[in-house]
Order: structure tokens, then C-alpha cells, then sequence
């Protein structure tokens, strides 16, 4: 099969088209003929090799990222649910290790970690829900506040913002958001109550709304010492990137990581129908040929993307898709 990755770690210009063996399915587990790969931030740090990834990497590559995978099951391995089968579509969100990422034509995934794709979806807009919308999930959990409460989210119009946002305010919170002007609209568009100017004055913004400060903030922004005088006394503090705990020991530093969610297979089905019912929004900002993944990454760092880039596997690879059964 073919796939996406580097040799390496390395910058964006170190991805390449790389000709692997098709991984097969184990147990408990399915492959997907992937058609498309949602590109996110967390890509570029395993490409790069961050710190934050390297211990979950084998010592040696090639690396392929990619956690979020929409395609067509093309194997199921022994034991794997009973709920998945040849030639369903399906989306997945993926724990990349090595060569298996969801940057390839075909991925092997734990079958909790896949579920039926939203209908009346596109295949592109499909590959940017579960990742994101998964680790918003988790990330409202973590800040554990009632209905009523306000939480505030910063990077509000980035992809996972957009996820918090919007669960959020079917969790009954009151929402405030960080945005820049030209972003605005686009925040309230989300469901965001209230919406502040983001930068360094925020907490002082904040707190003109709420003096006492906000019990809970979801730092999609990653903000985190920047962002604390926003919070109330034990506030929480959802972080979503692993970094040295903060100085202050007045909130409560709450770390996220999608990947403890991943194999949450009622949670990832709810999260379906809500896209399927619009209560979540799937912005897409460009499909591109997957043999254009080293530009993705790039335009990614210079930041101001709207909505997802995808990758689109349709080309790349030659094993051919699976009739859709169902
Ligand atoms: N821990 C986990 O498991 C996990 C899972 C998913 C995501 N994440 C992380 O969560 C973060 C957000 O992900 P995403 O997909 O939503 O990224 P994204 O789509 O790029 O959104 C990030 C948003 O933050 C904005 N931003 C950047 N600097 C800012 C600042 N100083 N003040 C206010 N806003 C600022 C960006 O605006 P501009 O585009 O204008 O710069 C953008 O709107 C990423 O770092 C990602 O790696 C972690």
C-alpha cells in the first residue's frame, strides 16, 4: 500500500509518498481502506518528533501520523465487534504508531475505535469529527462543571474550539469565547453566549464579564499561565498539551489526551449523531491529494486555517475499494 509519512523525523518537506506492506488485522481489530485523513496540529508534532510523542513511537521509522481516518472496512480480524463489517463505511479515530497512521491507504484499527460514518456527510467532512470532537468531550468532563456554569474556551475557532463550544451549550453551560475580530461571527456562529477579544488582556476581558472569574476554561489556544487570570479560586484549568505544571497553585491543572478516550465506542456514536443532527458542525477549509500532505502541515504552522484540511486517498493508493454493504 501507499502512504504518507517520513523516513525520519523531520519538517513538513520530509513527508513523502512510501510504498509499505499492508498491515492486516489482529484481534479485535479492523482495517480500513482509508479515502480520507483529517490533517491536525497533533500530525505535525509526530512527523516532527516532539517530546511529547517520541516515547510513544518505536526508536526507529518510518513514522505515517494521522488520527483521524473515514474509509471503507476492507478486513475484520478474528473476534473483532460484531457491529463492523466488510464494505462499511466507517470513520476511526486512530493512534498512530509507526507505519500505522491514518495518512495510508489502509490503517488497522482496535474495532472500539471505529464506528459507522455520519450520513449525509461527505467522506472529507467526516474524517474531522471524531478525533476533536473526542477529545471535547473529554475535555468537559475534565473541567466538571453543572449545567449553568460558564466555561471559557480559548482558540474558539479552531477545530476543537468549535467542538467545545458547541457541546458545551448542549451541556446547558454558559459559554464564553475568546476570537479576533474577523473571527467573531464565525464564534457566534458556534453558540458562544458571550465572546471576548482574544491576547494578552483576556483575563482582565474576562473579568469584566465575570469579576469572581470563570470555574473552568478549555485551553484550545494553549495559553496555560496566560489564561489563569480568566479562572476563579480552584478554577480548572483543561489543558491539551502535556508542558511543565504551572507555577500557580491556585487552579487546578486538568491534562487531556484524546487518546485515553479512543477506544469509548458509545461516546464516539453519540458523537456521530451529532454531527449527523447538526449539533455539531464539520468545517472543512481545502480536500487535497494526499501526495500534498507536506504543504498541509506547512500551511497548518503559518496558522489562520478555518476548518480542517483533509487528505484525500482516493488517487494514491491501487487496492481497490470495497463495495459498500451497508
Ligand atoms: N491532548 C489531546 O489529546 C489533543 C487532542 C486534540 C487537539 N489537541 C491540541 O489542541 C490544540 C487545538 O487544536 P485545534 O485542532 O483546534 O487547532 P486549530 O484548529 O489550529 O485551532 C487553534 C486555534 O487557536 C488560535 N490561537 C492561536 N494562538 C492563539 C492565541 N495566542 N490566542 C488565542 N487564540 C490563538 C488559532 O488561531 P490562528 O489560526 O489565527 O492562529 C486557532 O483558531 C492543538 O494544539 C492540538 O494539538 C490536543
Amino acid at each position: 500500500m501507499k502512504a504518507i509519512g517520513v523516513r525520519s523525523f523531520g519538517g513538513p518537506e520530509a513527508l513523502e509518498v512510501l510504498a509499505l506492506p499492508a498491515p492486516d488485522a489482529g484481534a479485535g481489530e479492523v482495517r480500513i481502506r482509508v479515502l480520507a485523513a483529517a490533517v491536525n496540529p497533533t500530525d505535525t508534532l509526530v512527523r516532527s518528533g516532539a517530546p511529547q510523542v517520541r516515547p510513544f513511537q518505536p526508536p526507529k521509522g518510518p513514522y505515517v501520523p494521522g488520527m483521524d481516518a473515514a474509509g471503507v472496512i476492507d478486513q475484520v480480524g478474528p473476534g473483532a465487534d460484531g457491529r463492523l463489517a466488510v464494505g462499511q463505511s466507517v470513520v476511526a479515530l486512530v493512534t498512530p504508531y509507526g507505519t500505522n497512521g491514518a495518512y495510508a491507504g489502509q490503517v488497522v484499527v482496535p474495532a472500539e475505535s471505529v464506528v459507522a460514518a455520519p450520513v449525509r456527510v461527505s467522506i472529507f467532512a467526516a474524517s474531522t469529527l471524531l478525533m476533536n470532537a473526542m477529545t471535547a468531550r473529554a475535555a468537559l468532563e475534565a473541567a466538571q462543571l453543572s449545567s449553568g456554569d460558564t466555561l471559557l474556551v480559548t482558540g474558539a475557532a479552531g477545530t476543537l474550539g468549535g467542538y467545545v463550544i458547541q457541546l458545551a451549550k448542549q451541556d446547558g453551560l454558559y459559554v464564553i469565547a475568546d476570537a479576533k475580530p474577523s473571527d467573531m461571527a464565525l464564534v457566534e456562529s458556534l453558540g458562544a453566549d458571550r465572546i471576548v477579544e482574544r491576547g494578552d488582556e483576556l483575563g482582565v476581558r474576562v473579568r469584566q464579564l465575570v469579576p469572581q472569574g470563570v470555574p473552568g476554561v478549555v485551553d484550545g489556544a494553549l495559553l496555560h499561565d496566560k489564561v489563569i487570570p480568566a479562572l476563579a479560586a480552584r478554577g480548572r484549568l483543561v489543558t491539551l498539551r502535556a508542558r511543565a505544571e504551572s507555577a500557580s497553585q491556585k487552579v487546578d491543572v486538568r491534562p487531556v489526551r484524546v487518546g485515553d478516550s479512543a477506544r469509548r465506542t458509545t461516546e464516539l456514536e453519540n458523537l456521530v449523531r451529532l454531527a449527523e443532527s447538526g449539533v455539531i458542525t464539520l468545517r472543512v477549509a481545502q480536500v487535497l491529494p494526499a501526495s500534498r500532505a507536506g504543504e498541509a502541515h506547512r500551511r497548518l504552522k503559518v496558522g489562520g486555517l478555518r476548518g480542517r484540511l483533509v487528505l484525500d486517498f482516493s488517487d494514491l493508493d491501487q487496492d481497490p475499494v470495497p463495495l459498500c454493504t451497508r
